[in-house]
C-alpha cells in the first residue's frame, strides 16, 4: 500500500507525531461507531440518551442505553491500529495519542500517553457526593440490577465519567490537547468524522503552528483538503502496512 509508505515517511521525517483517534479506530474491535451509516446516532437519539438534560431528566432511561455500552465497551479488546499506535510510541514515532474514545483501548493496547478528552468508562461518579466509583464497582451493580447503579452513601444514581452533550470536556485533558496539537510536526487523525468540537478543531491548530495533517479515515472529512496525505481505508490495514514499511 504505497499511501502507508508515503506516510511511514512521514512519521519518520517527523520525529513524534500527535494521534487524534475517533470511534473508527476501535470499530475492529466489535465496536459501532457514531456517524457512519451503521452508527449508533443513526438508531439512538444522542440527545435523549447522551445529553446531560436527558440525565437529569430521567438518569434511568439515560443508564438503559449505558448498560448496554459500558458493557460492552468493557468487554472488548484492543485491535490491531491501536496496538500499531503503540508499536509507533514505543519506536519514539509517536508522542500522544488524544482519543475522543472512552473505551479504554488504547491504555489497554499498552500506549502510554494517551489524553482521553472525552473523558471514559473507567469510573462513574456520585454528582450529589462526589463518591467515584470504579468500572469494575458498576459492573457490579449492574449484573446484579436491572435499575441504574446508584451511590452507596446517598442512593443517587451515578453518572459515567464520560462527557455528555451539553457538557464542558475535562480542562486539564482538552488543554494538553490544544497544546500537543500546537507543537506536532505532524497530527495523524485515525477513524474520526471530525464533526465534533473542540476536537474537531486540533487539526487547525496544527496547520496555524506550520505543522502537517494526516488523515486514515473511511469517508471524507471537512480536512481532507488541508491534509498532506489523506487514506480512505480500514485503521487497521493502513497502521500494519505503516509498520511493515518502517
Ligand atoms: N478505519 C478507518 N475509519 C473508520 C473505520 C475503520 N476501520 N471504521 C469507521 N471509520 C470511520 C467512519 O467512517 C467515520 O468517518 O471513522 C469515523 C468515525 O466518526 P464518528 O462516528 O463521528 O466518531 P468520532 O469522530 O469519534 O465522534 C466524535 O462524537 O458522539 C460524539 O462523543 C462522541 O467521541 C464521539 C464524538
Amino acid at each position: 500500500m504505497q499511501g502507508a509508505a508515503r506516510l511511514a515517511g512521514m512519521l519518520r521525517d517527523a520525529g513524534g507525531a500527535v494521534v487524534l483517534t475517533g470511534a473508527g479506530i476501535s470499530t475492529e474491535s466489535g465496536l459501532p461507531d457514531f456517524r457512519s451509516p451503521t452508527g449508533i446516532w443513526a438508531t439512538v437519539d444522542p440527545m435523549e440518551y447522551a445529553s446531560l438534560s436527558a440525565f437529569r431528566r430521567d438518569p434511568e432511561r439515560v443508564w438503559s442505553f449505558y448498560r448496554l455500552r459500558v458493557e460492552l465497551l468493557a468487554a472488548a479488546r484492543p485491535n490491531r491500529a491501536h496496538l500499531a499506535l503503540e508499536k509507533l510510541e514505543r519506536r519514539g514515532l509517536v508522542r500522544a495519542v488524544v482519543t475522543q474514545n472512552i473505551d479504554l483501548l488504547h491504555g489497554r493496547a499498552g500506549s502510554r500517553d494517551v489524553v482521553e478528552v472525552h473523558g471514559s468508562i473507567r469510573t462513574s461518579s456520585c454528582r450529589r457526593c462526589a463518591r467515584s466509583y470504579r468500572l469494575e464497582d458498576v459492573l457490579e451493580r449492574l449484573a446484579r440490577s436491572t435499575g441504574a447503579p446508584r451511590c452507596d452513601a446517598c442512593d443517587t444514581v451515578l453518572k459515567p465519567d464520560v462527557v455528555f452533550f451539553e457538557e464542558q470536556l475535562p480542562a486539564a485533558a482538552i488543554e494538553r490537547a490544544f497544546e500537543l496539537a500546537r507543537e506536532a510536526p505532524l497530527l495523524l487523525v485515525v477513524g474520526s468524522s471530525l464533526e465534533v468540537y473542540p476536537v474537531a478543531g486540533l487539526p487547525d491548530e496544527t496547520l496555524a503552528a506550520g505543522g502537517q495533517l494526516a488523515i486514515v479515515n473511511l469517508g471524507a472529512t471537512r480536512y481532507d483538503r488541508a491534509a498532506a496525505l489523506v487514506l480512505d481505508a480500514p485503521a487497521g490495514d493502513v497502521l500494519e502496512s505503516v509498520l511493515e514499511a518502517l
